[in-house]
């Protein structure tokens, strides 16, 4: 989990309805495009998000079992959706509800990741706060939850509902052929020096 502090108790709900928070990666998460709302939103400037890991804006109240979760989906070809608390260059924060897809070339080859974002409601956001401080704290201390390998992040992933969910949810859009691993994995594979990044 990369440590993205400093962070603050102030929440950029600078967003408007009919706004969307719109970027894309590669297969392995790093942005290749930003539009100008994320921008607005987060902070920083195209320049500083194009080519870094999206967990640039990596909020470290968000329980590292729902990114798994996240790439489980896309990795299968699968759409997910969920809630994200994402943290601004100045340590404030943003909730979106966010859209994640795989991209193809014309030629079926998976060339990376598309995602939207929308404006949460305040209800929905609290709902949110609470499950997520509730899956945070069961992952560990802050400490203990920068140290988790992915290894560790997936059999823990793997225990809790969510996995079920991943792989039941009724009306699943799947973008080309199913059953192959796209990009980074989160079960078998942890970074070299075994902790989790990007
Ligand atoms: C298209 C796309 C968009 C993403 N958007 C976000 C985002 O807005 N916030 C976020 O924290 N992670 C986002 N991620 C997930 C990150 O790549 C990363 O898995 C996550 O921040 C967890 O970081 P960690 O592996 O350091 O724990 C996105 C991934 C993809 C493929």
């Amino acid at each position: 989990m990369r440590l993205t502090l400093p962070v603050t108790n102030h929440e950029n709900d600078g967003m408007k309805d009919d706004e969307w928070i719109c970027s894309k990666t590669d297969t392995e998460g790093v942005i290749t495009y930003v539009n100008d709302v994320f921008i607005r939103i987060a902070g920083y400037s195209a320049t500083e998000l194009l080519g870094q890991p999206h967990n640039i804006v990596r909020h470290p109240d968000m329980p590292c079992i729902a990114f798994a979760w996240c790439w489980d989906r896309l990795q299968t070809g699968l759409e997910w959706r969920g809630q994200v608390k994402n943290r601004c260059k100045n340590g404030d924060t943003y909730w979106v509800d966010v859209t994640m897809t795989l991209q193809r070339d014309g030629n079926g080859r998976a060339i990376g990741y598309f995602a939207v974002r929308r404006k949460m409601t305040r209800e929905k956001i609290d709902e949110m706060e609470a499950l997520y401080k509730q899956l945070a704290d069961a992952e560990g201390t802050a400490e203990q939850r920068a140290r988790l390998s992915r290894r560790e992040i997936f059999e823990m992933y793997r225990k809790s509902p969510l996995y079920v969910l991943a792989h039941q949810t009724e009306g699943d859009r799947r973008h080309g052929p199913g059953n192959e691993s796209i990009g980074r994995r989160t079960d078998d594979r942890p970074s070299p020096d075994g902790r989790a990044n990007g």
